[in-house]
This record gives structure tokens, sequence and C-alpha cells, in this order.
């Protein structure tokens, strides 16, 4: 189990299958939270006119293009992601929404070899759970490498909450009720029951959050509503 599900082409080849419902299903799975943890997971970043480099990993279809834009009306954008379903609806965003201004790669972000030091932003929203421990480190090696000295990074990912009340009724809401949903709705519920076995095994930010700070990044954790999502904001110290 362990060596199929954080297997590369297996996570591609499920997230180009919920591709057709991911945006639906994931406003439904988070109870449009997500939307709002968007935001808030890049509120350190100080917004700025500025021509900044931003690049948003496992990009998906472009969900947090809106709110960086809206911190840095003027950054050029760079997105990333590997599955090409979800590419395609990025696309298809990119153009009829942002006037063809990102740059979109499809590529394994785990070996990508755009150039060091080039960004001054690294975001990432709910694509940390697919990888395990081995990957995590290798992620924040990435994410150390392509920033400029100075530059900041932020993370969130769906967490399983500590407290006990708030974790049952998630527990239920996304093992039980969204994958009925995912059948009723889209027919694909054995997907999206695997996103909360990806959520258990994950259970929240904290591992990830040691890792990066061991890849040589000072981190500062967060959490948001009961812990239902948790996530980190990092910065590259100058030297
Ligand atoms: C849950 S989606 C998140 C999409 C988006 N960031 C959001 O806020 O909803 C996770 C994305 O990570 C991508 N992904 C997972 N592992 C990857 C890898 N090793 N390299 C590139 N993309 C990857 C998947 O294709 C998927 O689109």
């Amino acid at each position: 189990m362990e060596n199929t599900i954080y297997n590369p082409d297996y996570v591609k080849g499920l997230f180009n299958r919920m591709s057709t419902s991911y945006e639906r299903m994931n406003y439904i799975t988070s109870f449009g939270f997500s939307l709002r943890w968007r935001k808030q997971y890049i509120a350190a970043f100080k917004g700025s006119e500025q021509k900044v480099e931003l690049i948003d990993l496992l990009t998906g279809m472009g969900e947090t293009w809106r709110t960086s834009k809206q911190k840095f009306p003027n950054a050029n954008i760079t997105a990333l992601d590997f599955s090409e379903g979800m590419l395609n609806y990025a696309n298809t965003k990119n153009k009829k929404k942002f006037n063809s201004e990102i740059r979109i790669l499809q590529e394994d972000v785990l070996n990508c070899q755009l150039a060091d030091n080039s960004y001054d932003y690294v975001t990432c929203a709910f694509g940390l759970k697919t990888f395990n421990a081995e990957q995590l480190k290798q992620m924040a090696f990435q994410t150390h490498r392509l920033l400029k000295p100075g530059g900041q990074c932020a993370f969130i990912e769906v967490s399983k909450p500590e407290n006990k009340f708030p974790h049952f009724m998630y527990a239920l809401y996304i093992g039980k009720v969204v994958p009925l949903l995912g059948r009723l709705l889209l027919g694909n519920p054995a997907e999206y029951r695997m996103l909360w076995q990806y959520t258990n095994r994950f259970l929240n930010a904290q591992e990830a959050a040691a890792i990066f700070r061991e890849a040589g990044l000072d981190v500062n954790y967060h959490s948001f509503f009961f812990g239902c999502a948790t996530g980190f904001n990092g910065q590259k110290p100058l030297k």
C-alpha cells in the first residue's frame, strides 16, 4: 500500500481521473472553507506592486492564482503540476481569466530542473498529503533551492483535527459523506475515499514543517479552523 499510493504514476493517475470533478468536490469537501484557507495561508506575505517572481507548486487547476494575483498584481507567476488532466483545466483558466499570463509547466516537482535562487515566493496548497517522508524531504530541498535568499514560502494541507469532536465529524464527512456525494454527483467515490486515506496518514503539517526546517528554512507553523487545515510559512535565510 505504502509503495503504491505514494508512487508518482499512481498519484498522477488519481488526479487525472479526478480532474473532471476536482473543483466542485474540493469546494464541497472543505465545506467551502478551501477558498478562505487559500487566502489565509498566504496572509503572512506582505503584498507588493513589484514584479515579483512567484511559483505555485502542485498548482492543479490554478486554484491559488487569483489570491496570489490580488496580493501581487504584477507578479510573474509560474505554475507547476504533473497531471495533464488538471493542467488542461489550468490552461483553459489561464486563457479565459488570466490573459495567458501564467507560465504553466508540466513537470514532476521532485525532479524539477528550474534554476536555483529564482523565486521570491513559493506557494503550495493542498498538495503535501500525497508525499511520504522521503518525498517531503525532496520537496523541502526543491523549495529551498528555488527560493532566492530572503524569499518566502507558504504551504497548507487538509488535516486531521486533534480534538475528538471535530475529528469525528470530519472523519465522518470526508470518509463517508464525501465518497457518497462523489458517487451521487460525479461517479468516482473511490478516488475521493483515497483523499481521506492520504489525510489520515498525513495527520497535519507538523512533520512537514520540521522537515522544511531541517532543509534550512525558518519555519512558522499554523493551524486553521480547529486543525481541519494546517500549514506553515517559511523563509530562506539571507546567508
Ligand atoms: C490536491 S491537488 C491541489 C491543487 C491546487 N493547488 C489546489 O489548491 O486545489 C494536488 C496536485 O498536486 C499534483 N502533484 C502531486 N504530486 C506531484 C508531483 N510529484 N509533481 C507535480 N505535481 C504533483 C497533482 O497532480 C494535483 O494536481
